[in-house]
């Protein structure tokens, strides 16, 4: 069945209708995507998957462990300097938000912006899309909020608000680039470009560089909460696909690697077992390991690059006082 979710603007037109999107009780990509995973050597899955109900609450509470300093990085930067943010973002901007757009981030920014043209999130999820446009509409009541459920590393058509769009520009917080090659973050930032088109811009949060331990500890707390977000991914395959993993068998590793800049997370197991999915079979050996997650870190260079690979210009980083964290503004002036 075909459902559209439409948000009425605030002149009681409705706002683009928006593109077909999976329900969470619709997992054949999530089986195909497993499958695939378990069938390639060294076994992978894509780090997306992580995210059920149980996943978000579970990613929401790492949040709160004292070891994951990312969020509060990010939060620190934008509480401090969401006024000169909005400033470079300039006079009728449409802002498309790479995610629903549910954060406090997201409403310290918009409070700032001068007179917004919209305000455009982008979620695959239509639940997530829903919940934050009812809230946005409620706390900014004057920004037309013009929802697109899509996939943003898929090509998407930006909706046209009723007021003047002097250009655009995606907002792209969480660090989640982190998660992206850094081939497919230049591939990204190309697409983004390509969307706001001349004058157009990109404002990303991303992780830096900083001594590994830190890094490290901080997707190793104490808690184990980490731990059991990694492991979730066995318990949805176990809850969705009727997989059969043995959760309890397969220990949480989160290594930085130096070379690429990038924690490294892994489900290992801890004995030689088989799995099945459906009528598919897979072999562990003892030690083996699932590739779950990269959280990439990016340095000044690595910035620079990412802007260079877009053909943007890289117009000004912020960061935290202890400089773990940045937001980085670029523009496609060219
Ligand atoms: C939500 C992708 C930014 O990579 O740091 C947190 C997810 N994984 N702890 C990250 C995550 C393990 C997080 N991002």
């Amino acid at each position: 069945m075909r459902s559209t979710l439409t948000i009425q603007g605030e002149d009681g037109r409705a706002a683009s209708p928006t593109p077909e999107c999976s329900s969470p009780a619709e997992t054949p990509e999530f089986r195909a995507d497993l499958v695939a995973g378990l069938t390639r050597q060294p076994k992978r899955v894509p780090s997306k998957y992580f995210y059920d109900r149980r996943g978000s609450l579970l990613f929401d509470q790492i949040c709160e462990t004292p070891e994951y300093y990312v969020t509060r990085c990010e939060l620190e930067i934008m509480e401090t300097y969401a006024g000169e943010m909005a400033a470079a973002l300039g006079e009728s901007v449409l802002l498309v938000e790479y995610g629903s757009g549910s954060s406090i981030k997201t409403r310290l920014l918009l409070d700032e912006l001068n007179a917004p043209a919209g305000y455009v999130p982008v979620d695959v999820s239509r639940e997530h899309l829903h919940a934050s446009c009812v809230r946005l509409r409620r706390e900014h009541p004057n920004i037309e909020v013009a929802p697109v459920c899509a996939d943003f590393t898929q090509p998407f058509a930006l909706p046209r608000p009723a007021r003047p769009v002097d250009h655009a520009a995606v907002y792209f917080p969480g660090s989640t680039i982190g998660n992206f090659t850094r081939a497919e973050a230049d591939q990204l930032v190309r697409q983004i470009a390509h969307l706001c088109g001349r004058q157009g811009g990109l404002l990303l949060g991303v992780d830096l560089k900083k001594d590994p331990q830190i890094i490290e500890l901080a997707y190793n707390d104490e808690a184990g909460v980490t731990a059991e977000f990694n492991r979730n991914l066995l318990h949805r395959a176990n809850r969705e696909l009727g997989a059969d993993f043995d959760v309890s068998s397969f220990a949480h590793l989160a290594e930085y690697n130096r070379g690429q800049g990038r924690i490294e997370s892994y489900l290992v197991s801890q004995r030689e077992q088989r799995v099945s999915i459906g009528s598919n079979e897979f072999h562990f050996a003892a030690g083996e390991a699932l590739g779950t997650e990269y959280s990439h870190k990016y340095d000044r260079a690595d910035i620079e690059q990412l802007a260079a690979a877009g053909g943007m210009a890289l117009r000004k980083i912020w960061t935290d006082s202890r400089g773990y964290f940045a937001v980085v503004h670029m523009v496609h002036d060219d």
